[in-house]
């Protein structure tokens, strides 16, 4: 078992009230991370926050699909543990939508939390004395979805495809103050986004996307133990890379 990977690095993971941000949360600091934990939902950022191991974590409930709140949230972060090692932007969300029963505020609705915060937390990390100067990991959590095309998710597949276009120039422009940026693009992973998609689907269809995953589907430890790597000092010289971890549905 790998230990200590992450010793004394301060990090802020969004999306770690639930699924894959819960799960690189508690890794993280089981591998001596201290964690600021961000989301909505107070109760359940509580309940992930029980979950972590070692002393110093905190958490803070924002809406960071609202610029001000996403603000807010970096503030505080900085506050109160000065320079960051890393952010992991993991909060997102999926809607089935099929193109005729899409509208304006749906398409506002996902672009500004899959994209438009993570355009700002870049932003807003990037300012002097907010990351620490001997190395920096930014990373994103976008979706084979970014380039495997399945139907009625043109939107969220549009938003995830952004996220590797941002990341990829963010990289080149953050490089000269050693701030890394990479994305990992998971496969189909048990947590509630995919329960959600569960609902929505015939078990033919349901079973086909099983059989897409040659490994079978992924659990979020799976997506925390990539983010590990991309956190640690083990891939300094790796930026503007999308790291793939989809149990082998990309190969198709
Ligand atoms: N599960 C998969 O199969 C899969 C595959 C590929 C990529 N991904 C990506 O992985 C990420 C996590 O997915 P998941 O499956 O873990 O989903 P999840 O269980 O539904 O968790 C989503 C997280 O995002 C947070 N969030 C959503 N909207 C927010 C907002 N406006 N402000 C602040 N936080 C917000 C939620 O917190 P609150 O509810 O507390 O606000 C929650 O913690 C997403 O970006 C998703 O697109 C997932």
């Amino acid at each position: 078992m790998i230990e200590n990977l992450l010793t004394a690095k301060k990090v802020l993971v969004t999306g770690a009230s639930s699924g894959i941000g819960k799960a690189i949360a508690i890794f993280f600091s089981q591998q001596g991370a201290q964690v600021i934990l961000s989301g909505r939902n107070k109760e359940r950022l509580d309940e992930t926050l029980k979950l972590l191991t070692g002393d110093g974590h905190i958490i803070f409930s924002s809406d960071i699909s609202k610029i001000d709140d996403l603000k807010a949230l970096m503030d505080f972060s900085f506050n109160s543990f000065g320079a960051l090692d890393s952010i992991v932007h993991c909060a997102g969300i999926q809607k089935t939508l099929p193109l005729q029963a899409i509208k304006e505020q749906q398409f506002d609705d996902i672009f500004n939390i899959n994209v438009k915060s993570a355009q700002f937390i870049a932003k807003f990390l990037r300012r002097k004395g907010r990351y620490n100067v001997n190395g920096c990991s930014l990373i994103y959590i976008s979706s084979v979805a970014a380039f495997c095309g399945e139907p009625a998710i043109s939107t969220y597949c549009a938003s995830k495809a952004a996220l590797i276009g941002l990341s990829k120039s963010l990289a080149v422009e953050l490089a000269k103050i050693n701030i890394r940026v990479n994305t990992i693009s998971p496969g189909v992973v048990q947590t509630n986004m995919v329960d959600g998609l569960k609902q929505q689907l015939s078990e033919e269809q349901y079973n086909q996307i099983l059989l897409n995953h040659p490994l079978g589907l992924g659990r979020p430890e799976d997506i925390a133990h990539a983010a590990a790597y991309l956190a640690s000092d083990l891939s300094r010289w790796v930026t503007g890379s999308n790291l793939i971890v989809d149990g082998g549905y990309s190969t198709h």
